[in-house]
């Protein structure tokens, strides 16, 4: 059977992903994380597979990275593993570049010397059958739009948070890989997702739990900025049909044509929930915030026949509807119980 490394895969993303395709594809993989605040098991408790092996660990770690490589035999990897919060990037940008830029470098080098049929040969290009390594990046590499345009694969990169540049700097050290040394990669571009186990510093689960709790919802300035939202499993299809089908090299946007403002989120929001808007409350806006995302996806419905299948509509609705119904796993992490998951479950002895 074949190996799969998953980086991140105790994240928002890379959990679904990770759940997606146990189901759906005869693969063996294996989840590498760090388990920052963000990364949470208890997301992935139900999940009893022998296909299925996690590793605590930091990808930044050129050893352990090594290692995971090597025991495993990994042919394909899906690289998720981020500081992932423009807001904690404005505060702390530092994590960001180590993660974000160093971490990747560090997976991309394991990838060269594990997979190159000649790796101590500089000039040599070629590699293992069927291999590659799935750079999951984000639409917030290309700054921001004004009302009108959309972001196209060859949108010129300018990044205006941290966070943003700190992707778009690890989308040029793969662009990097690639080049000079002839790696197969792809980079994938989505939009904002949105659904089950987001971690509630983000705006769409950070809004349920707080309406749901009688407190303020904090929309930051005018509440008029637009983004694309795109249900978290739509995403993770589009992932894989870049890994089965992408072409080598290239870079695929994923969106959903589904722009929204941020207010207008938050009073559907309300309005599923049965409430009126006075807890809304207008906050200081971010610094340096995008006013607006929105992608062009031309290149993956036309040249690999990815769509989404949620509308907005029922995506919102069973996202307000999982986190009303999973109190437990929203209560874990707002009292800091999820972080001692791992302790409880891994100890030895
Ligand atoms: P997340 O913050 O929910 O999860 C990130 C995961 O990475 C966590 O499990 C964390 O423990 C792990 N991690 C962080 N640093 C690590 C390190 N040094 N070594 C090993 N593991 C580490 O993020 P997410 O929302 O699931 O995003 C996943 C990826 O998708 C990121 O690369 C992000 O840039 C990208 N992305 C996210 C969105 C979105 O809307 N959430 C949209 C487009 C792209
Ligand atoms: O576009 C893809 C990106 O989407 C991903 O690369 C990032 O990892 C992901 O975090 C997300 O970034 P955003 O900054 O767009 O997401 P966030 O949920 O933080 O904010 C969405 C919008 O809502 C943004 O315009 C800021 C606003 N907002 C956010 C929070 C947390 C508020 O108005 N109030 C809030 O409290």
């Amino acid at each position: 059977m074949k190996t799969l490394l998953v980086t991140g895969g105790a994240g928002f993303i890379g959990s679904n992903f990770i759940k997606m395709l146990l189901e759906n594809e005869q693969w063996r993989i294996v989840n590498l994380d760090a388990l920052t605040y963000a990364g949470n098991l208890e997301t992935l408790q139900d999940i009893d597979d022998p296909r299925y092996v996690f590793v605590k660990g930091d990808i930044r770690d050129r050893e352990t990275v090594e290692s995971v490589f090597a025991t495993y035999d990994v042919t394909r990897v899906i690289h998720f593993a981020a500081e992932s919060h423009v807001d904690r990037s404005i505060v702390e940008p530092d994590v960001f570049l180590t993660t974000n830029v160093l971490g990747t470098q560090v997976l991309l080098d394991a990838a060269k010397r594990h997979w190159n049929l000649r790796p101590d040969d500089k000039h040599s290009r070629d590699y293992s059958e069927g291999v590659k390594f799935v750079h999951v990046s984000t639409d917030e590499v290309y700054g921001t739009l004004g009302p009108d345009g959309l972001f196209t694969e060859t949108t010129p990169l300018a990044p205006n948070s941290p966070y943003s540049a700190s992707k778009a700097s690890s989308d040029l050290i793969v662009r990097a890989y690639h080049e000079t040394y002839g790696l197969p990669v792809n980079i994938t571009r989505c939009s904002n997702n949105y659904g089950p186990y987001q971690f509630p510093e983000k705006l769409i689960p950070l809004m349920i739990q707080r309406a749901e709790r009688g407190e303020t919802l904090p929309v930051y300035g005018d509440g008029q900025q637009i983004r694309d939202w795109l249900h978290v499993k739509d995403h993770c299809v589009a992932i894989w049909t870049v890994a089965e089908r992408g072409r080598d090299g290239d870079v695929y946007n994923i969106g959903g044509n589904n722009e929204q403002a941020n207010v207008t989120i938050v009073r559907l929001i309300l309005e599923l929930l049965g409430k009126d808007d006075s807890q809304i409350t207008f906050v200081t806006d971010r610094p340096g915030h995008d006013r607006r995302y929105a992608i062009d996806n031309t290149k993956i419905t036309t040249e690999l026949g990815w769509r989404p299948a949620y509308t907005f509509d029922q995506g919102l609705r069973e996202t307000v509807d999982w986190y009303v119904t999973h109190p437990d796993w929203i209560d874990h992490i707002v009292s800091g119980d999820y972080a001692h998951y791992y302790d409880k479950m891994y100890a030895k002895g």
